[in-house]
């Protein structure tokens, strides 16, 4: 037996070394953590169980079959962060570039099919050249077995991808499928054609990090959600983030204990300029009526005229969809249509309640926004809120005007309680557009035009920017004294904690994609 034991201790040894102390030298050189400092930074000390340590590539050509590297390239398994259950992989750049072979895909492949059968998370941390080129076919197709599975998984089980060294071609597409992205600055990047591809067909040169870095995906495509300075700062993101998100569909996420004060806020209504165009930062609301430093937010570089991200009120975690007043005043357009689309969905199929601040002056005008269809974007945003059965508050502190009011989470598309703050201005549009269309002629035979327009327009005003037609109708639950802001919503998300909307059954609906 002992001798038996011994074998063992020294494969062990063996499949730890990864491609050998040279290659973990150059990958640390990188700045980059290797593939098991990563998960042993991830996880609960301790708590990591290693699936599939000894497994072998079966390739037979170009004398790989000479070139093993015990665990091939992936280490996978799983343990715990904080005490709760998820699943890892974490490719191994140091044995053939973190490339993927039928073997690797396995691995992967068996750790996502545990991770659905016992529902708990599932997060891969991406550092590899892609698709193994010695394996052709074979690795191909354990890249399909992998997003066919993220596909399987989607929405029954939280799925996180850190990109942390290269993830090109096809791979981009695991990442793609799961819940979350979060790219490494500098040391990651992402695309489906690299830069030589790029200058073959296009004639643009480019280098790497401009075509796919982080902070490209981050603020230009939004195919990243998160960034993090280095590899560190990702595994640490990657936590708190999980800290928000249940273990599966069937789960949710346990309320953080919280001794209640009388939660008033004298200085929230502040915040709002006199002036209805004047813009101010929406994030400041966010913040004074969240549980302290709370807000993690998801995206933030990309579409900055909506703000969205995860929280805490009274303890409780909540997906927050917000306008931001401070860019492009606020408008939705084809991007912030997207990203907030994408989010309401994560947290409806998670069971994470939605507070859904309003201050929207309409869709963003414009042939760049019809050309490249905010209506069929603008339909997923809308679409993604009337599908959602999580609890749904919607608070509006300013303007809610023309069909961005009906998209931003209207009592009419199921939200479940509807405020406004005294400010709110609830109306088809803007008093001046609105004058210039129905008092054309009026205005048109005033021997002073502009100050027909002029009184017109406080007439419109007068009737309309207000919360109190829409308050009349019940499209509005109460009118608030925004101190009380924080107050209500506590109470609103307690409420509504077991609420349960029964649907027709069907196969699934055809989101306009
Ligand atoms: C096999 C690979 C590999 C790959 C890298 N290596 N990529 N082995 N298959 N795809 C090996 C290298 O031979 C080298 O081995 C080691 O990994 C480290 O690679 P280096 O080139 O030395 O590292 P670096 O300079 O950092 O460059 C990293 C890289 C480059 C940019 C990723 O290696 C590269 O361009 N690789 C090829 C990328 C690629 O074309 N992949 C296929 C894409 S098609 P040694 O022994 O020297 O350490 C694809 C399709 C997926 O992925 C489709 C799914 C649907």
């Amino acid at each position: 037996m002992e001798n038996k034991l011994e074998l063992l201790s020294s494969k062990i040894e063996k499949a730890k070394k990864g491609g050998g102390e040279e290659r973990i030298a150059k990958q640390h050189a990188k700045g980059k953590l290797t593939a098991r400092e990563r998960i042993h930074l991830l996880l609960d000390p301790g708590s990591f169980e290693e699936l599939g340590m000894l497994v072998e590539h079966r390739s037979q050509d170009f004398g790989m079959e000479k070139l093993q590297f015990l665990g091939d390239g992936v280490v996978t398994g799983f343990g715990t962060i904080d005490g709760r259950l998820v699943y890892v992989f974490s490719q191994d750049f140091t044995v053939f570039g973190g490339s993927l072979s039928e073997t690797h895909a396995e691995k992967i492949c068996k750790i996502m099919d545990l991770a659905m059968d016992n529902k708990a998370p599932v997060i891969g941390l991406n550092d590899s050249g892609g698709a193994r080129i010695q394996e052709g076919v074979s690795s191909l197709g354990g890249y399909a077995d992998i997003f066919y599975r993220n596909t399987v998984a989607s929405g029954l089980i939280p799925q996180i991808s850190a990109i942390m060294g290269p993830c090109a071609g096809g791979a981009a597409y695991s990442p793609a499928i799961t819940d979350f992205t979060i790219m490494v600055e500098q040391s990651s990047y992402m695309f489906v054609t690299g830069p030589n591809v790029v200058k073959t067909v296009t004639n643009e040169e480019i280098t790497s990090e401009e075509l796919g870095g982080a902070l490209t995906h981050a603020s230009k495509s939004g195919v990243t959600h998160l960034t993090a300075a280095n590899d560190k700062e990702c595994i640490l993101r990657i936590k708190k983030l999980l800290s928000y998100i249940p273990q599966s569909c069937d789960h949710k996420v346990e309320d953080l204990p919280m001794e209640l004060g009388d939660e008033i806020l004298p200085d929230l209504a502040k915040i709002i300029p006199s002036s209805p165009n004047q813009p101010y930062d929406m994030k400041e609301i966010i913040s004074a009526i969240v549980d302290k430093d709370s807000f993690f937010e998801i995206h933030e570089k990309f579409a900055d005229n909506i703000v969205i991200g995860f929280s805490r009120i009274g303890g409780k975690s909540i997906g927050i969809v917000a306008n931001q007043p401070f860019s492009l005043a606020g408008v939705l357009d084809v991007n912030s249509s997207r990203k907030a689309g994408r989010f309401v969905r994560f947290c409806d199929a998670f069971n994470i309640p939605l507070l859904v601040l309003v201050d929207v002056p309409g869709f963003l005008p414009g042939t760049d926004q019809e050309w490249n269809g905010i209506i069929v974007n603008g339909a997923k945003l809308l679409y993604a809120f009337s599908e959602a059965t999580v609890p749904r508050v919607s608070v509006i502190v300013r303007k809610a005007y023309g069909g961005a009011y009906d998209v931003m989470n209207s009592k009419h598309i199921g939200a479940d309680l509807n405020y406004a703050w005294p400010s709110a201005e609830i109306a088809v549009m803007g008093a001046k557009g609105a004058s210039e269309i129905i008092f054309r002629k009026e205005i048109k035979r005033a021997d002073d035009q502009q100050a027909m327009l002029k009184q017109k327009e406080e007439e419109y005003a007068d009737k309309f920017a207000h919360p109190y037609k829409a308050t009349a109708r019940g499209f509005i639950d109460e009118v608030i004294d925004p101190s009380y802001t924080r107050r209500k919503l506590i109470r609103a998300f307690r409420m509504l904690e077991n609420k349960k909307t029964i649907r027709h059954n069907k196969k699934h609906g055809n989101i306009p994609l």
